[in-house]
């Protein structure tokens, strides 16, 4: 059942690039729209919305906060994240206009489940982003959007989370077409690489050695650090979680621009800081910045691996290890960027004798607040 695999997240890795083409299938028309027909909020409704919510929790957080850049960008509709189990103990503000979205693979996290119950009681409509049929989220939400990763048996969570990510952009992208923002023809562009997002997921998958060769010379360390700025910050976190769950290791993510703030104090000789570095097109003044923090903590002994696309030249010189993704649009980039992290932490935690599929205290769903 592990598919020759000695463990189910190596599996469920390297069944990434199927899992998203599966949550895009049907859902993208051959002019290139988006049919959403399936969520079943109706397109006037949607376009009174003036506010969007999204709630919930560990990886399902991860993909909501980087959810929250692209509905910012592509519907300009005001849009926060927020931890399904802080969400509903400050008494929010809600109304029938908002939209909440509630991400969950399994359907059965309670945090997650208190917090859209609270949203309905406030008029709000939710709209449930899952992995598991008939699961209690999507049956208490208005509307669910069905991620079709398969069953994920790891405790650990990789194809769920990317296929989490292609549906928070399929909503995004869905919002601003039925809105018809000033970004018409981003969104299209978008659309079409999004379709091909797959193929580039696999080229990923398929230059990991190195990963974990370099994971394997890290396995008696005590921390490692993760850095990203905008959608790599998310990243950056999710780097972090899937550290600390399988690895057992202290590990840290940051926005790098907060660095100067507090935590370069953390850098010394020889500490492993991971750096998701975005695109040098696009978004040019942030890949700037990111190059001169690389810079700044190189100065200070770090020992510097590096996230970048390919054919960017200007991190090698800093870069101790330098890892290559595929050139893709900024917003689009965790999809390709997370894949490196996870195979990454399941080396450390195999170099480590930890077990892979079922981390010490962890349930794969929690089912309590
Ligand atoms: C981390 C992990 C957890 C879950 C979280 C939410 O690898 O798996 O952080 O993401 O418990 O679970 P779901 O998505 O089932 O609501």
């Amino acid at each position: 059942e592990k598919g020759g695999y000695d463990y189910f997240m190596l599996k469920e890795i390297a069944e990434q690039p199927k899992a998203v083409a599966d949550t895009l299938l049907g859902r993208i028309d051959l002019a290139g729209n988006l049919c959403l027909d399936e969520v079943r909020i109706p397109a006037s409704v949607l376009r009174e919305v003036t506010k969007v919510v999204i709630v919930a929790c560990g990886t399902a957080y991860h993909a909501g906060m980087i959810a929250k850049y692209a509905i910012e960008h592509w519907t300009r509709i005001p849009c926060e994240t927020e931890l399904a189990s802080e969400f509903r103990y400050r008494d929010p503000i809600l109304d029938q206009r908002t939209l909440v979205i509630a991400i969950s693979q399994s359907g059965e996290t309670m945090d997650t489940l208190m917090a859209l119950r609270h949203a309905r009681e406030q008029g709000a409509k939710v709209l449930a982003i899952c992995n598991t049929n008939g699961s209690t989220i999507p049956r208490e939400s208005d509307a669910v959007l069905y991620t079709h990763a398969g069953p994920e048996v790891a405790v650990a969570s990789t194809k769920a989370f990317l296929t989490q990510l292609v549906a928070c952009y399929l909503v995004a992208l869905y919002l601003g077409q039925v809105r018809g923002t000033k970004w018409g023809d981003e969104i299209l562009s978008v659309i079409r690489e999004l379709s091909e997002i797959a193929t580039q997921v696999d080229e990923v998958l398929e230059t990991m050695e190195p990963v974990r060769e370099l994971a394997r010379t890290l396995a008696d360390k005590n921390t490692v650090l993760f850095l990203g700025r905008h959608v790599g910050f998310p990243v950056a976190l999710e780097g972090a979680l899937k550290l600390k769950e399988l690895a057992y290791m202290h590990a840290e993510g940051f926005a790098a621009g907060e660095l100067k703030h507090g935590p370069i104090a953390l850098i010394e000789q020889d500490v492993p800081v991971v750096v998701v570095v975005p695109s040098p097109r696009g978004r040019s003044v942030l890949h700037d910045k990111i190059v001169s923090n690389i810079q700044e903590i190189r100065a200070r002994g770090a020992r510097t691996i590096v996230i970048a696309e390919r054919g960017d030249a200007s991190v090698a010189p800093y870069a101790d290890h330098l890892i290559e993704i595929p050139v893709t649009p900024t917003l689009l980039q965790p999809l390709v960027a997370t894949v490196p992290l996870q195979v990454f932490a399941c080396e450390l935690a195999t170099a480590r004798g930890n077990e892979v599929d079922q981390p010490r205290n962890l349930a794969k769903s929690v089912t309590v607040e």
